[in-house]
């Protein structure tokens, strides 16, 4: 395992109590539109469904309501699979402590849908990673994942004014010293919205819908206060927090 993976995956072990059933479905990131509204899956009944970077198990268990035939979960943080399996322990399923970007020689051409909530920009090696997806689709599934917008981070706000701070051309890794308020330091890739797409698209998928987050009509009523918060309403109104693309494989 890389250097930067064994960090995060020290890093997620701490943190994965502040994780329990947050990131997950039906909600595709924060005040954004859930699967509720947007509909992305169409049928789950019946479907295998593959869950990269499945946390504690909450989007898996939504897709257990929604009546799939099949649940199985991938996730760097062995925490995070205790907490899933205790999420998923009324139903079978098959849940791995691993890297999205390793071949752990999970099932090629098995899954109807492969999916993703918050966990795939994490990815050391989008390639690697999108290529792995593809090949445990069945020809015609679909996948589907949610991650923040690419320019969000980038969007700083101070009393209430968003403005652009560092550089959005600038791809490559930033450290975070902590994560979650807690002595965990992570490592996160910064992408351009153009890779993820280009990247799809070498890997062989079909590109069925891009979408820049709106806010949920959860929050219709809900005042927004100007706030300063990586994540707040408030800046959630006026840009995506985050970006949902649903990808085919032909
Ligand atoms: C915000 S959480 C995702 C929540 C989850 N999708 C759910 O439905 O509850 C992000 C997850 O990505 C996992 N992760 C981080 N890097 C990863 C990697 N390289 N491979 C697999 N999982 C990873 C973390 O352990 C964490 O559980």
């Amino acid at each position: 395992m890389t250097d930067i993976l064994q960090q995060n995956k020290k890093s997620w072990d701490i943190v994965a109590h502040h994780f329990n059933g947050i990131d997950a479905l039906p909600s595709y990131g924060p005040f954004c539109q859930t699967e509720e509204e947007l509909r992305l899956f169409k049928e789950i009944k019946n479907k295998k469904v593959l869950d990269i970077g499945c946390g504690s198990g909450h989007s898996l268990l939504y897709m257990a309501d929604k009546g799939a035939s099949e649940l199985w979960g991938v996730d760097l943080s062995e925490k995070q699979i205790e907490t899933a399996k205790e999420t998923l322990k009324d139903m079978p399923s098959q849940l791995y402590c691993a890297a999205m970007e390793k071949d752990i020689a999970l099932p090629k051409e098995y899954f109807d849908i492969v999916y993703s909530i918050y966990a795939i920009g994490w990815t050391t090696d989008l390639a690697t990673t999108f290529n792995l997806i593809y090949s445990y689709l069945k020809p015609g599934g679909a996948f589907i994942f949610s991650w923040d917008h690419p320019l969000y981070a980038y969007m700083q706000s101070e009393n209430g004014q968003i403005s652009l701070t560092g550089s959005y051309q600038e791809e490559g890794i930033t450290t975070y010293p902590r994560f979650k308020g807690e002595e965990a330091p992570v490592v996160i890739p910064k992408r351009k919205m153009s890779t993820y797409i280009n990247e799809l698209i070498k890997a062989g998928f079909t590109i069925e819908c891009v979408m820049e987050s709106e806010v949920s009509k959860n929050f219709e009523k809900v005042e927004a206060e100007i706030s300063d918060r990586y994540y707040s309403l408030y800046k959630a109104r006026k840009f995506p927090t985050t970006m949902i693309i649903k990808a085919r494989r032909a």
